[in-house]
């Protein structure tokens, strides 16, 4: 089977104004376009930022992506945006389902199976966050937690091309905190088994420089989604040198 080349998100979050965003974008894609990146690069910008930085990125190789969208195609959503719209202004990938919308926006796991589906609908393909917070680790629920979502959160129809999980636990999350690598391994090695063949896998929480390596070098381990690393070019280039 062909390898899984190893993918580097980085999840802007609510950050970038556009002087400061398309500074960040031109630097990463600067970069990108003056050597052969050692993975594939997705930038998930604000939806403010997300053609402007489109624009910054244009030719570079690197990927465009949202960071949500709403179920429906277009219609009275007041400040949704839609999965068409995303792709109209450029991107190829959405991130849905992260922690910081399930628990901060109520979504739960048929909302995200919802918008997954408006994503293939548009042709763009899904970045689906998954994980356990820190009560249902201890409680030893961390891979039944996940199991679940998976299987709630993804519709029939998913493919090694059209989806790509993330497994982020919740309290790893902007913490600095990392799970073991044995513990990443162990989830990765039970979503594998729910997946597509060949579907890219990638574990977030706190992935900086300086744990990239480790982390990427697990074999379930198809690249990084990254917040707070990715709004520094320095460290985003770097956690991408990482996979080499
Ligand atoms: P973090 O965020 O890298 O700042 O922990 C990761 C994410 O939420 O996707």
């Amino acid at each position: 089977m062909a390898l899984r080349s190893k993918l580097i998100a980085g999840n802007w979050k609510m950050n970038g104004l556009r002087a400061p965003g398309l500074a960040l974008a031109r630097d990463i894609a600067a970069r990108a376009a003056a050597g052969s990146p050692a993975c594939d690069l997705l930038v998930c910008p604000p939806a403010t930022l997300v053609i402007l930085v489109g624009e910054a990125i244009a030719g570079s190789g690197i990927a465009l992506g949202g960071q949500d969208c709403h179920p429906k195609e277009n219609g009275a959503c007041t400040g949704d945006v839609s999965a068409e719209m995303l792709k109209d202004a450029g991107c190829s990938h959405v991130i849905l389902g992260h922690s910081e919308r399930r628990s901060g926006c109520g979504e739960t796991d048929a909302t995200v199976n919802a918008k997954v589906a408006a994503a293939w609908r548009a042709g763009l393909t899904a970045v689906v966050c998954v994980g356990e917070t820190r009560a249902e680790r201890e409680a030893g629920l961390a891979t039944a937690v996940v199991s679940a979502q998976l299987s709630g959160s993804l519709p029939a129809g998913a493919t090694a091309d059209n989806l790509v999980v993330a497994y982020e636990p919740v309290w790893a999350i902007g913490t600095g905190l990392t799970p073991t690598l044995d513990d990443i391994a162990a989830i990765h090695a039970v979503m594998r088994t729910a997946l597509p063949p060949q579907t890219r896998m990638l574990y977030g929480g706190s992935v900086n420089p300086g744990n990239a390596r480790e982390i990427l070098s697990l074999g379930d381990v198809d690249g990084a989604l990254v917040g707070g690393a990715s709004l520094k070019a320095d460290d985003f280039w770097a956690i991408a040198e990482a996979c080499r």
